[in-house]
């Protein structure tokens, strides 16, 4: 049975919130999910998934401090995953891809090149700094959750 471990950062809950619906996205579709802020993990969950999850919120075009920080802590450790997928937050102009979520891909991928993508990641725009996630927002969370249990399935 595959199982996936999905880490977020979150700074005003908007990428806890996508990262709890991308979970349940998953679950509807009988795959296994860990659901943990990068603050308060313990790597044991990480070790054992399949599937690594990464989200966070764009900090200055970039994925916020944290999320690098806790990739490049992982990427030390001896990880039974084989693949991976990101998701982004971010609060600019609405855009299908933003800079911060493809950097997020891209640092996974350098420090992590054993792990294969999943499906390319997802950019998830909120309003203003604090949100709220833009309407329909959600409901594509669920959808990209529902879309990489169907890749583990397959
Ligand atoms: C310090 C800081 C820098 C930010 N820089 C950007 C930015 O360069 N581009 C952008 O689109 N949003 C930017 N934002 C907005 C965040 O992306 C937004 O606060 C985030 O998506 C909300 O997610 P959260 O509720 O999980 O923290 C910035 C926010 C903060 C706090």
């Amino acid at each position: 049975m595959v199982k996936v471990s999905l880490f977020y950062d979150s700074k005003y809950g908007n990428t806890r919130l996508a990262a709890e619906k991308i979970a349940e996205g998953i679950r509807r579709k009988g795959i296994e999910v860990d659901l943990a802020d990068i603050k308060e993990v313990r790597l044991s969950g990480a070790v054992c998934a399949d599937v690594l999850v990464f989200g966070a919120p764009n900090h200055m075009a970039s994925p916020s401090r944290a999320m690098k920080r806790f990739v490049e802590y992982l990427a030390v450790a001896d990880l039974k995953a084989t693949g991976f997928a990101v998701f982004g937050t971010y609060a600019g102009r609405t855009r299908p891809v933003d800079r911060a979520m493809k950097k997020l891909e891209a640092i996974v991928q350098m420090r992590m090149p054993n792990l294969k993508m999943v499906l390319p990641g997802l950019s998830l725009r909120v309003s203003g700094v604090r949100g709220p996630m833009m309407e329909g927002e959600i409901d594509r969370c669920i959808e990209f959750g529902g879309a990489l249990a169907d890749h583990l399935r397959a």
